[in-house]
């Protein structure tokens, strides 16, 4: 069970303009061939007025010199109301709990073991003594050339790269990996928890796209609730994780196809060949780069990304699920491009934060909120 609550409009939010939230920066996407013709909108049911919704230039604003592989559409009808700012908030769940916070650091729970990490975000001072935090089982160092373990201190005793993790009830591995990273995004729970109970709720099996997906966890909770799942990442070590988890849990009988590819090409493909989701999570990084060398960057980028997710939506399409991380912006952004890429959809479009609340050694005790990122997802209602 997921421990969350949401924050609704009329509560204060803690976000604002200009502040940045700390997760990895890959690289950015390049379109590469030149313009096709304007793709037709297969967008939601609701979709008012499409046909004479029209195709519009698009300027490159950092003068990139490749064409778009396709216009950009500009949508019409009403922007869809908003819901803002909603603050969804994670007391942890499964394996994982924010332990404590402080002096850009982290002390989280990942099953048997305490981890230190950094965290720009914590400019506050830590609850709990130091020496609990000296005993941490691992601590991220990142202070020697070396890859992988290397950049790992454990106090303790020496543990291994990997080791079993369990949340929302798959099974998934935990690793120590050179980026400091373990292999899960816990602040994305919420957002799976809700998926999932879209797809339980549901009376047909639903079809989820997971695009930028890592190492494959919410594409094993979509799969495990009923859906039949599109995974997509352009890193093959990501993917062969991904399956390693699918694996560890026994789960190689449910349906995810494992993409290895650039996000941006894939759901082009998709869109000419009228293939769409029900669900599109998307949670792309600032810089980014496909397995061909293609180039990512969100401020570039987004906006063509999303049109083209709203135009690979089903027509019962149930929501379009943006993150953004480590970029210098505020919700407000993500949010008024998913309302004008939503127009005529009907609908809403919620965005805000997504948090981290602190919850002690006993995984209970209610702390501080930390920050991860910024979130606007669309609904149907
Ligand atoms: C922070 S991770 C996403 C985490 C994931 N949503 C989760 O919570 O498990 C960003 C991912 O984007 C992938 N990526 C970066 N550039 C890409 C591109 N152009 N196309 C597809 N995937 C890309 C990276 O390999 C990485 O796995």
């Amino acid at each position: 069970m997921v421990k969350h609550r949401e924050s609704r409009p009329g509560q204060r939010s803690s976000a604002g303009p200009g502040r940045t939230n700390d997760r990895r920066a890959d690289a950015g996407y390049k379109p590469g061939k030149p313009p096709a013709k304007p793709s037709r909108d297969q967008g939601p049911a609701r979709d008012a007025g499409k046909r004479s919704e029209r195709a519009v230039e698009q300027r490159d604003p950092v003068g990139a010199a490749s064409a778009p592989e396709r216009p950009l559409i500009a949508r019409i009808g009403d922007r869809p109301p908003e819901r803002v700012p909603v603050i969804l908030e994670s007391l942890g769940a499964g394996d994982f709990h924010l332990i404590d916070t402080g002096n850009g650091l982290k002390l989280e729970q990942y099953g048997p073991y305490r981890i230190v990490r950094p965290e720009g975000q914590a400019l506050w001072q830590p609850t709990l003594p130091a020496h609990i935090w000296d005993n941490a089982d691992a601590i991220f160092t990142g202070d020697t050339e070396e890859d992988g373990m290397g950049r790992w201190r454990f106090p303790r005793q020496v543990l291994g790269e990997t080791w079993p993790l369990q949340l929302l009830g798959v099974d998934f591995l935990g690793r120590f990996t050179s980026f400091r990273h373990v292999g899960v995004f816990p602040e994305q729970i919420v957002h799976w928890e809700w998926m999932k109970q879209q797809i339980e709720a549901s009376s047909r099996p639903l079809k989820v796209l997971n695009l930028f997906g890592y190492t494959g966890v919410a594409s094993l909770v979509a799969a495990a609730a009923g859906a039949e799942v599109t995974h997509v990442d352009a890193s093959k070590k990501a993917i062969g994780w991904g399956r390693e988890n699918q694996a560890l849990g026994r789960m190689e009988d449910l349906p995810i196809r494992w993409i290895c590819e650039d996000a941006m090409k894939f759901i082009l493909r998709e869109e000419r060949r009228g293939n769409t989701y029900d669900i599109i999570l998307t949670d792309p990084p600032k810089f980014g780069r496909g397995p061909n060398g293609e180039v990512w960057h969100l401020f570039e980028h987004l906006p063509m990304m999303l049109d083209i997710c709203r135009a690979i939506s089903s027509p019962q399409a149930l929501g379009l699920v943006l993150t953004a991380y480590s970029i210098r912006a505020s919700f407000y952004s993500i949010h008024e491009l998913m309302r004008e890429t939503m127009r005529g959809s009907g609908g809403a479009v919620e965005s805000g934060e997504l948090v981290i609340r602190e919850a002690g050694l006993d995984g209970k005790t209610s702390g501080r909120a930390l920050s991860t990122s910024l979130f606007s997802r669309w609904v149907p209602k």
